[in-house]
């Protein structure tokens, strides 16, 4: 049996209303500006529409969404991303969010995060923290959030101490239940995977953690582009895969929306698959990409692109 699990990552959904006159947040102005200029060219609604039809007609047992859903962290714009999400038409049970440093741009984000994704951010017992745990089918998912205020040119994350605790904690148990463990986390967490202004604190931390405590796969967005990394396991290396923002789309070659599925065989987590989706500019829709292994025989990233604002 096969049970999928499509990641679909940095939606930086388009809003009406950008901005709020009067705001006096530095970091919201300088993001207004470089969204009027350049982003907004690029993160189109029409392929987020694409994105959700692809959705609803491959159907994926489950769905996680690893950050980024806004772009200046505004009120209207939490609202706008409830109500893309909640327009999939999927059981709360079937998603889990997170959220990543754009949704992290004004006072009160943590309040937003729970009140506007809180339904898609809860453990099974209905505990809202971080790491959550949702098991789903052959798998537990377990949601980190990165999501920290920075100054302005900054987007860094970080994963609190408390979080770092509890989810040591996370992983010795879902261990013991043998559940290959996935977790989600908005900032790239392997060596190198972002610039340092763009960089996940301490991550080194989290590599040392996974590789004494193991899991089964990372999920990543904040890169805007694709990775397939492998990283220190206590018995082998661990997959940690980055999606493209599933918005957007430039006029060059090189990048649209993506985002992939991972195809989890039950029997034998290492024999699972991820089928990548592309949105075609010409077709007006997503279509398939290649589909690899999950666990590949030779171990190096699969892309190498260049810098993306995240
Ligand atoms: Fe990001
Ligand atoms: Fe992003």
């Amino acid at each position: 049996m096969t049970y999928t699990i499509a990641h679909i990552t940095d939606l930086h959904i388009p809003s009406p209303q950008k901005f709020e006159q009067g705001d006096k947040n530095i970091k919201r102005m300088l993001g207004h500006l470089s969204w009027e200029r350049n982003r907004k060219t690029k993160h189109l609604a029409k392929v987020l529409d694409a994105l959700r039809e692809d959705l609803k007609e491959l159907d994926p047992d489950y769905i996680c969404i690893t950050g980024d859903q806004t772009n200046l962290g505004l009120h209207n714009e939490f609202v706008a991303s409830e109500k893309w999400i909640d327009d999939l038409g999927v059981s709360e049970k079937r998603i889990s969010v997170i959220p990543g440093n754009h949704d992290a741009y004004g006072p009160g984000f943590k309040q937003n995060f729970r009140k506007f994704w809180g339904k898609w951010m809860k453990s099974d017992d209905g505990v809202k923290e971080y790491p959550y745990i949702r098991r789903t089918g052959p798998v537990a998912i377990i949601g980190l959030s990165s999501a920290i205020r920075t100054l302005p040119f900054s987007a860094k994350g970080a994963i609190s101490k408390e979080q770092f605790k509890r989810l040591e904690q996370v992983l010795k148990k879902i261990g013991e239940e043998e559940l290959p463990r996935i977790i989600l986390c908005h900032h790239p967490i392997q060596k190198g995977a972002a610039k340092r202004r763009k960089s996940l604190w301490f991550s080194k931390k989290i590599r040392n953690l996974l590789a004494k405590e193991g899991c089964e796969l990372v999920l990543h967005g904040h890169n805007h582009k694709i990775h397939h990394d492998m990283i220190d396991g206590p018995n082998g290396s661990i997959p940690v895969l980055g999606a493209g923002s599933a918005s957007y789309c430039s006029s060059g070659k090189k990048h649209t929306g993506h985002y992939q599925i991972i195809a989890v065989n039950d029997k034998d987590f290492k024999k699972s698959k991820i089928m990548h989706r592309h949105y075609d500019r010409d077709e007006g829709k997503y279509t398939k990409g290649e589909t690899v292994s999950l666990y590949p025989q030779t171990e190096q990233p699969a892309t190498k692109d260049e810098e993306i604002d995240a």
